[in-house]
């Protein structure tokens, strides 16, 4: 029996921007993980992949070819030239679904090291995130990598699409708050969605995502000196600008206020929005607090994480 897992994600500043070329930073989030465990089956079984949260059976040979769980195994296998196996993949995740934590990435990322480990392997992170990227196109569209990058190296990235990983230096740690607005956030067409507004309004566009790019530069400086006041309002400068992309909702917005005006630093949607998380930057003092603050205005959940 093999099994491997894989963290959630947040994206500090950068999302939609990202998929146009500019840098975002991401972190992993450690306190929820999709675990897979591979078990050998009885000759002639064939693979099947049982994902208790999704409630699905999956036998990967009657699998159709765009089934994520299904096209991460057969690439997985394909790339180690192994045949179909006898075996069966138990995923279970605690990554909440369609929240803007890459659930879909860390669920093939951890059945990659699982099979990988099975099969008597192992894998460098470069080549498993392009595994896993090549299925984030089932799920996403048109996605930019950053979900599958910082998911496989478990680091906080400063991440530009199509560029060789960058990763950095957190000076001092970041107390961060998820909160879930309970609106599921669907990533393939908020990102078709903007990608529509683009094509429409090309100028007004490339001046929001460069101005966001212009924010992750930022951030980043302000991670690695320690500055988290100034990368608050980074945060927030970011929220203001995806408000005029379109991409907040009443339930984020009601979050992102509740988070400010009970002295959260900064506060913005995180990952493709319409619904999803909320994340805020606080103090280690005033965490509690705001938790609570956030749970009042409607959060579902509040996940506190520390970024180190
Ligand atoms: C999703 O986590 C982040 C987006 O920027 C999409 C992407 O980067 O692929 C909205």
């Amino acid at each position: 029996m093999t099994t491997a897992s894989a963290p959630g994600k947040i994206i500090l500043v950068g999302e939609h921007a990202v998929v146009y070329g500019r840098p975002a930073i991401a972190v992993p989030i450690s306190k929820v993980k999709a675990t897979a465990t591979v078990e050998e089956a009885a000759r002639g079984t064939g693979c099947v992949i049982i994902a208790k949260d999704l409630n699905r059976t999956i036998r990967v040979s009657e699998a159709e070819p765009d089934d994520p769980l299904a096209a991460i195994v057969r690439s997985t296998l394909t790339h180690f030239h192994a045949q179909e196996l006898d075996a069966t993949i138990t995923v279970i995740s605690t990554i909440p679904i369609a929240s803007g934590m890459g659930s879909g990435a860390a669920v093939s990322t951890a059945i990659v090291r699982a099979l990988a480990g099975h099969l008597g392997h192992t894998l460098n992170n470069d080549i498993l995130s392009a595994l896993v990227f090549e299925v984030e196109k089932l799920y996403h569209g048109t996605p930019s990598g950053v979900d599958n990058t910082v998911i496989a190296h478990a680091r906080p990235m400063f991440f530009v699409k199509n560029r060789l990983v960058e990763t950095f230096t957190v000076k001092s740690p970041l107390y961060i708050l998820i909160a879930d607005t309970g609106v599921l956030s669907p990533t393939k067409t908020t990102v078709g969605d903007v990608r529509q507004a683009w094509e429409t309004n090309q100028e007004k566009y490339d001046t929001w995502f460069r101005q966001i790019g212009q924010i992750a530069l930022m951030a980043r400086a302000a991670i690695i000196g320690g500055e988290h006041f100034a990368l608050g309002a980074l945060m927030d400068g970011n929220q203001w600008l995806l408000e005029q992309m379109g991409v907040s909702s009443p339930e984020i917005d009601r979050l992102v206020q509740a988070a400010r005006q009970a002295g959260a630093l900064g506060a913005k949607l995180s990952g493709a929005g319409r619904g999803g998380n909320v994340i805020a930057l606080t103090a280690d003092q005033t965490r509690g607090a705001i938790a609570n603050t956030l749970r009042e205005a409607g959060a579902r959940n509040v996940i506190a994480a520390t970024i180190a």
